[in-house]
This record gives C-alpha cells, structure tokens and sequence, in this order.
C-alpha cells in the first residue's frame, strides 16, 4: 500500500512538473518572441475583436497575455488568454499528455509534429463545421521549424478559437429548466449539424461532455479531433449492426447500401447524445404536462429510434411547445377571466416564497398572461401576479407573483392582474 501511495505521490508530482514545462514552453517562446519583434514592428494593434473577422497568425500569438492553462487531454493543452481586448482559447501540443508520453522508440519531434497536424485539422475542421454551436476559431500558427524537447529554440504550434466554460454536471443540474432547455436544443442543432455537414456525415466517436464547453448560455463543440467523416463500409447489413454502449447487445440496424451503412452516424451520435446530454437535461423540471413527453423522447433517443435529425425536429417541437404554452389545456386557459386587469400597474411587496422559485420571491416565466393566471390559481398564496417587460429566450414572459396588493402603484412597464375576490 506504502509503495503504490509513494508510486502515485511520484507520478503527480511528475505530472505537476511536466505542467509546468509545457507553460514554461508556451510563455517562453510567447516571450521570446515578443522582444525578438520588438525592433522589428510595432505591437499588433489592440483593435481586434472576435467579431472583426481578422485571421491571427504568428505574428499576433506573442501578444496574448495572461495565459493560464484551463485544460488539457490526451494530446491537447488549452490555455485562457487576453488579446486586444477580449478572452480567447489557445489550443497547444500538450507536451506531457499521452499523445507525447507515449511516443517510445520515436523522435519526440516526430510525436510533436503528428499532434500539431492533429491540431491543425481540427482547426481545418471546426472552420468548414461554421455554425452557432461550433467554437470559432480566430487564427492558428504551426511553424514548419523543428521542434525539440527543452527550451524551444523553435515556436510552438497553437491555434486559437473562442473561450468557453467546461460544461460540469453539478452546475447544469442547478440551471433552472430553460437554461437546459436551451443546451438541448443545442445539441440537437449539433446532430443535425453532424448529420448534414460539409465534410459529410460525421461521427464522434467519443461524445462526452468534455467535447463540448458553454458559450454565454449556448453548448458549442469544441474538440473534433476524434471524429470520423463518412459512414462506414459494409457488404451486408450484418455489418451496419449498432449495438448498445455495454457492446454485448444489439440496438438496431441501419441499412447497408451502395456499400455504406446509411444514416449509421447520424444514429449513433444521437444515441451517445441521449446517454451524454439528455437525460440531464430534459426530462425534469419542467410543465408537468411535458415531462412525459420528454422522458418518451430520452428512452426512444437510448433506444436507438431516432437519428440525429429526428431528434433534432423533436426538441425544436418540444421547445416551441414550452414557449407556446401548448401543454395547457382548455380549463387551465380559461383561468385568466377570474383576474382583472391593470395595464401600467405594479404591487411593492407582498413576495412570497414558492416552489418555483429560489429565493423570496415567486418568480417564473409564463408562455401568456393566461398561463400566469391558471399558475396563480393553483397557488394558495397568490392573489395576483405582475408581468415584467422582459422575455426568456424561449419568447417567454417574466411574471411575479403576489400574496395581496396591499400598496398598487403605477409603473408603467408592468401589467398587474389582481384575482377576482381577493387582494
Ligand atoms: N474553447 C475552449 N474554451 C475553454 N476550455 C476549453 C476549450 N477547448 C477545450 N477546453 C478545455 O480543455 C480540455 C482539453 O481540450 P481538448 O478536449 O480539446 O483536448 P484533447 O487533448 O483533444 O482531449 P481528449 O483528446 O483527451 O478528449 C477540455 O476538456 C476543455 O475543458
Ligand atoms: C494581466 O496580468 C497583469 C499582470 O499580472 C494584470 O495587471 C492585468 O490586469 C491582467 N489583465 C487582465 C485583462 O486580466
Ligand atoms: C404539447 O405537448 C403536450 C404534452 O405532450 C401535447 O399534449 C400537446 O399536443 C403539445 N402541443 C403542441 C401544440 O405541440
């Protein structure tokens, strides 16, 4: 036990190390660079924004400061930087990862030029995948000099893209239902992205969440270097057999033909998705009336019966459901004719907590002043509710609820319904 605890103790510590080296490399030769040019040019000019469509090169790589290391995999090390005036990504070699530490027997540039090709296309790749939910990449700089281990005497291979968060379970299960909503309908544009791209039909072949980082609320790809273009091959249908994540049963069959299994990548990446992204994100949380169709939708997705582009127009429908309020049935709509109502009104006060919402106050967005009314009717507590001029991303309103209207006073920008027999 002692040895195997000194064992670990060495390989962190071996691990910190190797770390550093890599940050060392990248802020040496950052640094480096930046003196070296000092005589040459003037510093890059901070004018650039992500949005001003300028390609960064070599050139512009020295001048990205406060670089910090937020993550790293098998071949990759990403770091947080600040150019001209904005946070961006820097996607390096990751000298100490298994893509480097597990090159025996071949020259270390060797290692490292094969993971800069790798890092290279994957920037070819998220560039030709353009799209809301694909990370943007801002520029890349792989120098054609020799890499050797130790204090580069050549640069380094980066690219950059835009900065995203990790996508960390315990935080999306604390966002409220439409801030899941949202990442859902998220991934099923990435499917119908995967399943319809320029470069054809592309399979992840390792869909985890760490593929994937978030975007001011938006789930983006990040990581394509595992991915595969194009179905695979078959002669017979045997060989378009899709099987269960345990391999030991078989899900379905896609049909072989003019020798390529078709639509086996749109399926297969919905059925990772489903296991990866949906079953946190859907089913709970939200109208009851939805949550069965929403658990349907998550089986049906696991069980193999809806590609990629199936489950696409399934959470599209499910989402403008939500927002349209097309859960609620005749009775629940007909709740509003118990309100009266006060346009340029609002209630100071009179919050009460509920189980909709954190916190003191009962708030909650409603697809229409009708669903607050049916909502405020099932609430003991509620004698009224204010609609606030502000909308979710569904098109959704933003209402508060009230246990009386004590002290009514105008505000123009709200709307005040008071029920009927109370207040
Ligand atoms: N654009 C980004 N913004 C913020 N963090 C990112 C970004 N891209 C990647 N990361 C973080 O860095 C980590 C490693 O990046 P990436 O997955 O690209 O490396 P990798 O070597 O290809 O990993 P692996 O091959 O092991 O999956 C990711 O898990 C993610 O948390
Ligand atoms: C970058 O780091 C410097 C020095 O550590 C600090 O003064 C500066 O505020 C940082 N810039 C940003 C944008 O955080
Ligand atoms: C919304 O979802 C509910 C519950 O699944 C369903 O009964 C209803 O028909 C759907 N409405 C629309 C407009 O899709």
């Amino acid at each position: 036990m002692a040895s195997l605890s000194r064992l670990s103790l060495y390989v962190t510590v071996y691990l910190f190390l190797c770390l550093l080296a890599n940050l060392t490399l990248v802020v040496m030769f950052l640094g480096g660079h930046t003196t070296h040019q000092h005589h040459t040019r003037p510093a890059p000019t901070p004018a650039w924004t992500p949005a001003s469509g300028h390609s960064l090169g070599c050139d512009e790589l020295p001048a990205i400061a406060n670089l910090t290391l937020i993550g790293s995999g098998w071949t990759k090390a990403v770091y947080r930087g600040w150019y001209g005036g904005s946070w961006v990504a820097v996607k390096t070699v990751h000298t100490a990862g298994h893509d480097m530490s597990e090159c025996r027997g071949e020259e270390a540039s060797v290692c490292y030029r094969r993971c800069a090709n790798k890092l290279r296309q994957e920037a070819r790749w998220l560039t030709k995948l353009s799209h809301a939910n694909v990370i943007k990449v801002f520029g890349e700089c792989v120098p054609e000099v020799e890499y050797s281990a130790g204090p580069p005497r050549s640069g380094v291979a980066a690219v950059v893209v835009e900065l995203g968060q990790p996508v960390r379970i315990v935080e999306v299960l604390q966002m409220g239902y439409e801030a899941r909503l949202k990442l859902a309908v998220d991934v099923g544009r990435i499917l119908q992205l995967l399943a319809h791209s320029p470069l054809g039909p592309v399979l992840m072949k390792d869909f985890r969440r760490e593929q994937f980082v978030l975007v001011d609320g938006s789930l983006k790809l990040s990581d394509v270097d595992d991915v595969v273009v194009g179905e695979p091959a078959c002669s017979t249908a045997q060989d378009c057999v899709i099987h269960d994540t345990t391999k030991e049963h078989v899900l379905t069959t896609v049909a072989c033909d003019g020798g390529l299994c078709h639509g086996h990548n749109s399926l297969l990446n919905s059925i990772y998705a489903g296991q990866h992204f949906m079953r946190l994100l859907l089913p709970y949380g939200g109208p009851a009336a939805l949550e069965a169709a929403s658990l349907h939708l998550v089986e049906q997705q696991s069980l193999g019966r809806l590609d990629s582009e199936h489950l696409h127009t399934a959470i599209e429908a499910l989402a403008l459901n939500y927002s349209m309020g097309g859960y609620l049935t005749q009775a629940e709509k007909q709740e509003i004719q118990n309100f009266v109502v006060l346009p340029g009104s609002t209630v100071e006060g009179e919050d009460f907590p509920c189980l909709r919402s954190d916190g003191a106050q009962c708030v909650q967005s409603v697809s229409s002043p009708a669903e607050a009314a049916s909502l405020c009717s099932q609430l003991p507590a509620c004698s009224a509710f204010v609609l606030l001029q502000h909308w979710t991303w569904t098109g959704r309103q933003t209402a508060v609820f009230k246990k009386g209207t004590g002290k009514v006073r105008e505000e123009r920008r709200h709307t005040l319904y008071v029920r009927r027999g109370q207040g």
